[in-house]
């Protein structure tokens, strides 16, 4: 495997091509950024801790039925992974209302839902990234009504397996953000899955081990990414 020339930076990950057209390399940064990057800093270690993280949960939901772009993980920070087209949409499901629906509706944060929320983000940093409904996403052609099949099919699966692999490592599932991209006519899951994009509290203490700690400069950051790493790769 030869790494290659720099396909794309974002903000928590680059991707590098590779001598195989199918395959791309994720290497993750510990860059870190809130409120459509007008909040900025370093989390140390966080591409490494993110990487096990991403790594270990991936190949949990392929050994549970979800395909997913990962490949294997190459080494501390870089992840091999199908090279997919991504569906510009953020895939946010809620267990436990927080953030940016405790702003949207008023709501108590730790507040509970008598089912999970289901909601779609336009990927589109000028706009900072707006929610759409589904009618939007068919009328302006960022997915098929197939693949949005897929798409809320899989979501909630991954919410259902997730759910469960955390209760057992003692931390609750409040809500996370998906993205899926097209390989070879199919849908499957991309991107990552870590404490970036997902909140995780700890059960019985509602304790923050996720960003949250970053967003709202609650300190000791670095040590809940690692001890969600912790649990995750224990
Ligand atoms: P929100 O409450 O800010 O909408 O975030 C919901 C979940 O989605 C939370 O776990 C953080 C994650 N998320 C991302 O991964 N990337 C983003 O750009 C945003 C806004 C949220």
């Amino acid at each position: 495997m030869e790494k290659r020339e720099k396909l794309y930076e974002g903000k928590a990950k680059i991707i590098y091509a590779t001598d195989n057209p199918d395959l791309v390399i994720q290497y993750f940064k510990d860059d870190a950024t809130a409120f459509n990057a007008k909040k900025k800093g370093t989390i140390q270690q966080k591409g490494i801790v993110n990487n096990a993280i991403a790594s270990k949960l991936f190949e949990y939901l392929g050994s549970h039925g979800i395909p997913t772009h990962f490949v294997k993980k190459l080494s501390e920070r870089e992840m091999l992974v199908k090279k997919v087209e991504i569906v510009p949409l953020e895939v946010i499901v809620r267990n436990v209302a927080a953030g940016s629906l405790c702003r949207l509706l008023g709501l108590e944060e730790g507040r509970a839902l008598l089912q999970p929320t289901f909601e779609f983000c336009y990927k589109a940093d000028a706009l900072n990234d707006p929610m759409i409904n589904e009618s939007h996403v068919l009328a302006l052609d960022l997915a098929k009504e197939k693949e949005m099949l897929k798409i809320k099919d899989m979501t909630m699966k991954i919410n259902d397996l997730l759910k469960k692999f955390f209760a057992t490592l003692n931390v609750n599932l409040i809500d996370f953000k998906l993205e899926f991209g097209r390989y070879k006519g199919d849908i499957i899951l991309a991107d990552e899955i870590s404490p970036d994009t997902c909140r995780l509290w700890e059960i019985g203490t509602n304790r923050k081990l996720d960003k949250d700690r970053f967003r709202q400069d609650l300190g000791n950051i670095e040590e809940a990414y690692q001890e969600i790493m912790a649990k995750v790769t224990g």
